[in-house]
C-alpha cells in the first residue's frame, strides 16, 4: 500500500479549521437517554480511499452507535435476502418531509428504506431462525465491510433505547396491523434497535463506505462483498433519502451520498474515490450533526468531491 497523500492530508487538516466554527451548534440526541452521556465535543473524521489509504483526524478511537446509519446495512442485507422486487413491495423509494420517526409517511407502506418505519420494515425482511441469528448476520456483513472484528453491540444504548422506544414499538405494530410483515412486532423492533446499537469507530465506519465507494467489492482481494445492483440502489437511496427531510438541500449543498444517525456520524460515500464518515454529536432540527454536514460541503468542495460536477 502506498503513503496516504500529502496533499490530501492538508487539504482535510484545512477543512477540519473552516468547520471549527460549527462547534457549540446543534443539540445532543436526548430522547435515547445514554446518547445524552456523550461528550457533545468528540470530534472525528475518516476517509478510506478505494485503495485502502487511510485518512484519520479527531478522537478516532471513540466508539458510537451506528443508530441510522444501520438502515444502509439492513436495507443491503433485505436485498441480499429477498431481491429487489419483494423489498420494494413493502417500502417506497421517495424521500419523506416529515421527521424520520414520524408515522405520517406510512400511509399503504413506509415511504423510504431509510426513515425509521422503513428500516424497521426491511429489518423483519432479514432472514434467520430469530432475532439473535439475524443481527449476526448483520454484526458478520458490517465487521466484513469495516475489515475489523472489533464491532459489537454497545449493551447501554440497546437497552436505553428498547427502555423508551414507545414511538418504534408503535411504528412495529402500525407495520403489523397493515400486513407489511408478520413476525411478531417485539422481536422486529429488537433487532431494529439492536442494529442501531452497534458500536464502531469513525475508521470502520469510513472503510464501510470505501466498499460501498468500490462497487461492493473488498479493498484488497477484490472480491465481492455486496453485488454491483445492491450498491447502486444502496448509494442512490443515500443520495435521495440519506439526511431525512433536508436531503435535497444537502445533495445540492454536498453532492455526496450520505446517510445521517443521531449518534452524531455521517456516512458518505464518493464512488470509485472515498467513504468517509464524520462524528461530531451536536444535531440539526432533522437528526444531522451540524458540524458534521457543514465539514462534509467543505471538503466536497475542496476535495473536489461533488458527484454531479
Ligand atoms: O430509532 C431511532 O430513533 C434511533 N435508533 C435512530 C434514529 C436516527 O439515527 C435518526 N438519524 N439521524
Amino acid at each position: 500500500m502506498s503513503i496516504a497523500n500529502k496533499d490530501i492530508i492538508e487539504k482535510i487538516n484545512l477543512a477540519i479549521k473552516k468547520s471549527e466554527k460549527y462547534i457549540g451548534m446543534g443539540e445532543i440526541a436526548s430522547y435515547i437517554p445514554e446518547l445524552a452521556n456523550v461528550n457533545p465535543e468528540n470530534f472525528a473524521i475518516a476517509l478510506v480511499d478505494t485503495q485502502g489509504h487511510t485518512y484519520e483526524f479527531g478522537d478516532t478511537d471513540v466508539v458510537f452507535s451506528m443508530q441510522s446509519i444501520s438502515k444502509v446495512i439492513s436495507l443491503i442485507m433485505a436485498l441480499k435476502d429477498n431481491g429487489y422486487d419483494k423489498v420494494f413491495e413493502k417500502v417506497g423509494s421517495e424521500r419523506s418531509q416529515y421527521k424520520f420517526n414520524s408515522v405520517i409517511p406510512i400511509d399503504d407502506k413506509p415511504a423510504n428504506p431509510l426513515i425509521n418505519a422503513g428500516a424497521i420494515t426491511t429489518s423483519s425482511l432479514i432472514m434467520g431462525e430469530d432475532v439473535i441469528e439475524k443481527y449476526d448476520r448483520i454484526l458478520d456483513l458490517i465487521k466484513q465491510m469495516a475489515a475489523s472484528d472489533d464491532i459489537g453491540l454497545l449493551e447501554e444504548v440497546y437497552l436505553s433505547e428498547m427502555d423508551t422506544t414507545d414511538i418504534n414499538r408503535a411504528i412495529a405494530y402500525y407495520l403489523r396491523s397493515k400486513g407489511i410483515f408478520d413476525d411478531d412486532a417485539e422481536k422486529v423492533l429488537d433487532l431494529y434497535i439492536r442494529n442501531c446499537s452497534i458500536g464502531l469507530t469513525a475508521k470502520q465506519l469510513a472503510h464501510i463506505g470505501a466498499i460501498l465507494a468500490n462497487s461492493g467489492k473488498d479493498l484488497n482481494s477484490q472480491k465481492e462483498i455486496i453485488s454491483k445492483d445492491i450498491v447502486k440502489i444502496t448509494v442512490a437511496q443515500m443520495a435521495s433519502c440519506g439526511m431525512y427531510e433536508i436531503s435535497g438541500k444537502y445533495l445540492q449543498d454536498v453532492g455526496i451520498p450520505s446517510k445521517s444517525g443521531v449518534s452524531g456520524a455521517i456516512l458518505g460515500v464518493v464512488p470509485g474515490k472515498f467513504g468517509i464518515c464524520v462524528y461530531s454529536p451536536l444535531l440539526d432540527q432533522a437528526g444531522n450533526s451540524v458540524r458534521g454536514k457543514n465539514l462534509l460541503k467543505i471538503l466536497s468542495n475542496d476535495l473536489d468531491l461533488n458527484i454531479f460536477l
